[in-house]
């Protein structure tokens, strides 16, 4: 397919006058992107996200939460937070090169305990214990663009959780994406001597109610083009009666939906995010 071809020769040279391309296919994602991922996101406040989920706890909680199953935790944003406010915290991860960054960082902590990071895959990974509370962040849901995708991520949920538990994600907003549409993006960021360039190209497929984003990343040194890569990532946008839905087939209570970062406020057109909160029933 023409779309996951080799990207055109760039236009800047490195010092051999080569430049290095690599392509990434839908289901081969979060390989190259890893390593430029904590520098693309390093405006994300997870501290302030890891107090969010803290005060879900306390709100939504029917038990006390003590430990915490991370699903889709990339480079560790929630888990290594969380492992330090004392949590006792698992995270599955099924890109080797996001678990290779989580597991450093894990091991650069002063503190004793930190979390547990494992490479599988969250429709299907069986842990031998079970946890307080479950958490799938930052669009992690959406990444499972099938049905079955869906109900099998929130069925192995569901197993995994003690009983009463909680079940915590944020998805994009079905009603938000088709109002605001996704939009072509050019972010910069450096990353210690080295700069990178993300171009998000977004396309929107409203049959299967799902967003293909091209992301072309263009990394230099000393303004010469050193690595060039595009990964295409497919995120499903998502509906309340079909998450409630999809909850109650695996399991699972839907207690609240709300503005990411709220609580107590309804969701619109206007809401991107979205913030589900759920319970084992
Ligand atoms: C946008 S990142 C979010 C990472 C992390 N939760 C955060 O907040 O920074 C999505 C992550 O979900 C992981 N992921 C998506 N689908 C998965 C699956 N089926 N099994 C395991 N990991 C998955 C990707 O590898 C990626 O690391």
């Amino acid at each position: 397919m023409t779309r996951y071809a080799t990207l055109c020769a760039p236009a800047w040279p490195n010092p051999e006058g080569e430049h290095i391309t690599i392509t990434n296919t839908p289901g081969n994602v979060f390989q190259d992107y890893a390593d430029s991922y904590d520098a693309l996101y390093s405006d994300k406040d997870y501290e302030t996200e890891c107090d969010y989920l803290e005060r879900l706890f306390r709100r939504f909680g029917q038990r006390d939460v003590h430990s915490v199953l991370d699903l889709g935790c990339g480079t560790g944003g929630h888990a290594l937070p969380l492992s330090r406010r004392g949590f006792e915290v698992v995270g599955i991860d099924r890109s080797p090169q996001m678990v290779a960054i989580a597991r450093q960082k894990a091991q650069s902590e002063q503190s004793t305990t930190t979390p547990r990071f494992e490479v599988a895959d969250i429709q299907s990974v069986q842990l031998s214990t079970t946890f307080d509370a479950v958490i799938c962040m930052f669009a992690v849901l959406g990444y499972q663009t099938t049905n079955d995708g869906l109900l099998a991520t929130l069925s192995n949920a569901r197993l995994h959780m003690k009983p009463r538990g909680l079940f915590i994600c944020d998805f994009w907003y079905g009603p938000a994406v088709l109002r605001q549409q996704p939009n072509n993006e050019v972010k910069i960021v450096t990353d210690g001597d080295a700069r990178i360039i993300r171009i998000t190209r977004p396309e929107l497929n409203v049959n299967t109610n799902v967003v293909q984003v091209a992301f072309h990343m263009l990394r230099l040194q000393a303004d010469q083009l050193i690595q060039e890569t595009e990964e295409i990532h497919s995120v499903r946008y998502l509906f309340l009666p079909e998450i409630e839905f999809l909850m109650a087939q695996a399991g699972l209570e839907l207690v609240d939906c709300c503005p990411f970062g709220e609580m107590d406020q309804g969701t619109s057109e206007a809401t991107w995010k979205v913030t589900a909160i759920a319970r084992a029933k």
